[in-house]
């Protein structure tokens, strides 16, 4: 049987951008014989109206089942009065935790076409390809006791910092795992000199080391790291980190890059039956309601997300990289959605533009 994608277009541009991934996949699967079960559903805003819910249950079973899911963004200004728990970022939520995706991978990635286009010298950043991978579903951001309490005569805001080795060995385990296909070096980063999460931390991924002789592991506390990422981020390959640190560092590195259209993610979680793990792929940025239905939204940061699927659920490196360089060659050549623009005197071409113009770009390949 063919591999299985869910696609969930979700809100805003979420279905600008994922009609430009359909034709890749389309792509794919005729002129390279790799052909998908392609599914598509409703997820954030799209399913509340439709179902009362920003996602079934029966969407939920599929997301289960399938190979890998490619989300577009969920959310928008007509659901924010919505309460709490139907708001479309709860259909997020729900698929992060129930596919418990502990592994949030954040590539950083320049293409030589925008490097004039970062805040940073160009030969800092062009060039770059790196990885953050941050703990996704622990930290400080879920422990208990959390809260804000009466203390005195005064209140008390509560979080808890707390990692059992399990949740530390795994995500260690996905961030070795990376790295031994990319470059084998990995820098893990904590604060072991002032919170004890850190040290264990520490130990862990030292002791998950040792199954993995061949990649050269390295020790950072997390503030050294982020002013390392900032002077020269090409030191690094994959950075394996906290959920709260990863929160900071990857957003940080990925404004090394440029645009937030540019920017595609993965959560992984554990290995199914095939060996595949449970994966969602997904643009970084929202459903980006200020210019949802003009066609201006930049479809490669969903493409991109793509190229993921195909490397890291799909064992597909090659095809990973041949729609990447589609990507570097469609920026060499000037192409540019509105928000990749800089410089005067170029018209920016639309979604769907820049879609055609990857795909004869891997035409061309
Ligand atoms: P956003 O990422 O949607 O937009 C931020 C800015 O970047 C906007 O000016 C937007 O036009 C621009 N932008 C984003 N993606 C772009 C693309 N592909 N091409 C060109 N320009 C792009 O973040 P914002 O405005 O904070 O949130 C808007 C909505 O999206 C909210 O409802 C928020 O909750 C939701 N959201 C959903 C996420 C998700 O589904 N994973 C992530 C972040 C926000
Ligand atoms: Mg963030």
């Amino acid at each position: 049987p063919n591999p299985s994608i869910l696609i969930l277009p979700g809100d805003g541009i979420g279905p600008e951008v994922m009609a430009e991934v359909r034709k890749v996949i389309d792509w794919y699967g005729t002129k390279r014989d790799l052909a998908f079960d392609v599914s598509e559903d409703l997820v954030g805003g799209a399913a509340y109206d439709a179902h009362g819910t920003p996602l079934t249950d029966e969407t939920m079973a599929k997301a289960q089942e399938v190979d890998a899911v490619l989300l577009g963004a969920v959310g928008g200004p007509k659901y924010d009065a919505l309460d709490f728990s139907v708001k479309p970022e709860r259909g997020l939520l729900r698929l992060r935790k129930e596919m418990d995706l502990f592994a949030n991978l954040r590539p950083a990635q320049c293409f030589d076409a925008l490097a004039d286009f970062s805040s940073l010298k160009k030969d800092v950043v062009a060039g770059l390809d790196i990885m953050i991978v941050r703990e996704l579903t622990s930290g400080i951001y879920f422990g208990e006791p959390r809260g804000i309490i009466e203390e005195g005569n005064e209140r008390v805001g509560i979080n808890t910092q707390r990692y059992t080795e399990s949740e530390i060995d795994r995500v260690a385990r996905s961030a070795f795992e990376l790295a031994m296909r990319r470059g084998k070096k990995l820098c893990s980063m904590e604060k072991a000199n002032v919170m004890e999460s850190g040290v264990l931390w520490r130990e862990v991924v030292t002791e998950v080391g040792k199954d993995y002789p061949e990649v050269e592991l390295s020790h950072m506390y997390a503030d050294a790291g982020a002013m390392q990422l900032c002077r020269w981020p090409k030191q690094f390959d994959v950075i394996v980190t906290d959920n709260l640190f990863g929160d900071l560092l990857s957003d940080a590195a990925a404004m090394l890059t440029g645009s937030l259209g540019m920017l595609p993610s993965a959560s992984l979680g554990k290995p199914m039956a095939n060996g595949r793990p449970k994966a969602l792929y997904e643009p970084v940025h929202g459903s980006a309601p200020d210019i949802a239905g003009q066609g201006k939204a930049n479809p490669i940061a969903c493409i991109l997300s793509f190229a993921m699927a195909l490397r890291y659920s799909f064992d597909n490196g090659d095809e990973a990289t041949r729609l990447e360089d589609a990507i570097e060659k469609v920026l060499a050549d000037g192409f540019r959605t509105a928000d990749l623009l800089g410089e005067e005197g170029v018209d920016p071409i639309s979604t769907t533009q820049m879609g055609d113009a990857v795909i004869a770009a891997l035409d061309a390949s």
